[in-house]
């Protein structure tokens, strides 16, 4: 047997392992061997989720400073905060694959990493923290509580925790359009205004129709995905509808209705021009969204320099330390 011949024998045996593994749904987790499409797969998923948690704190980051009240500032900056850590905590799973925090930086930075267009939308009055909590984070939930059992440990596991924050997250945004609700004319139209500017994008958040999305079919083979687009965003409308008789909103498509046959609501068509528009990057706040963050990380330069600084005279005191005998 020939050098190449052994090579191609090992390999076709860890591919039957990890077959095995999916096929068991079990776990893979990152000592274990994968195939490169898998990985790759993993990587551009994982690392676009981290960037749509850390851009996701701009919208509402916009408001800390203009919330209504004491409360109201303290619970959007507990929000805020919990979307850095679901950033963190996707950025370390997506490092378990290989890929550098700093390399996902710099994709992001540079415009080259995709984050969920959601993000590109303006937040021009206080109502749109309540559609955001509601709508956004309600469909980031119904995308990602299948995640919890995603094939790939770490990612699952950080999904387990995200989601238990989301559903705080989307409490919040129900509360504040709850009040707007019971208020005056003037905060009830403001609250209309804004779940009727963010239904349409909510809808979008879960991708293409099962038809043009092209990964889904290996991604649900893989178990990283369980449901597919279509069937995620009818559930989400099925969630919608008695939350928004609670609120007194109405969503804004007038074809939405129960089908009696299949059971569930039914929606209107989707505008998806506006959806590639605003992926291909011609949203309302695209370049916004990225000088942002481009600013954030140039401006924080010294932090990390301190701490790296810190980090080797720490080192630095723990080695002479035990050269000596004393505890550093
Ligand atoms: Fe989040
Ligand atoms: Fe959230």
């Amino acid at each position: 047997m020939t050098e190449e011949e052994i090579g191609t024998e090992e390999t076709s045996a860890e591919q039957r392992r990890f077959d095995e593994i999916i096929a068991a749904d079990s776990r893979i987790e990152p000592r274990d061997w994968m195939p490169d499409a898998y990985r790759k797969t993993l990587i551009r998923q994982i690392s676009q989720h981290a960037h749509s948690e850390i851009i996701g704190m701009q919208p509402e980051g916009n408001w800390i400073t203009r919330a209504p009240s004491l409360k109201r500032k303290a619970i959007l900056m507990a929000k805020v905060q919990d979307e850095a850590g679901h950033g963190l905590y996707l950025y370390s799973a997506a490092q378990t694959l290989g890929i550098t925090r700093d390399e996902m930086t710099d994709q992001l930075i540079t415009g080259r990493a995709r984050y969920s267009s959601i993000f590109n939308y303006p937040t021009p009055t206080w109502a749109d923290m309540g559609a955001i909590g509601w709508l956004v984070d309600g469909a980031a939930i119904c995308n990602q509580v299948p995640l919890c059992r995603a094939s790939y440990g770490p990612y699952g596991r950080a999904m387990v925790r995200v989601c238990k924050e989301e559903s705080f997250h989307q409490r919040q945004g129900f509360e504040i359009l709850l009040t707007l609700m019971q208020g005056t004319d003037a905060q009830r139209r403001m609250a209309q205004d804004a779940v009727n500017r963010w239904y349409w994008p909510s809808l979008m958040m879960f991708g293409p129709p099962d038809g043009d999305s092209p990964n889904s079919a290996q991604s649900m083979v893989w178990n990283i995905k369980r449901f597919s687009n279509d069937e995620l965003r009818q559930r989400f409308i099925g969630m919608l509808v008695p939350q928004a008789e609670v609120l007194g909103v109405t969503l804004p498509d007038p074809e939405l209705r129960f089908d009696e046959e299949a059971q569930q609501y039914v929606g209107g068509e989707i505008d998806w021009t506006e959806f590639f528009e605003v992926l291909a990057g011609r949203g309302p706040m695209n370049a916004e969204r990225v000088r942002a963050r481009r600013e954030a990380h140039e401006d924080g330069a010294w932090v990390r320099e301190a701490a790296a600084e810190y980090a080797r005279k720490t080192t630095l005191r723990q080695a002479q330390g035990s050269e000596t005998g004393v505890a550093a």
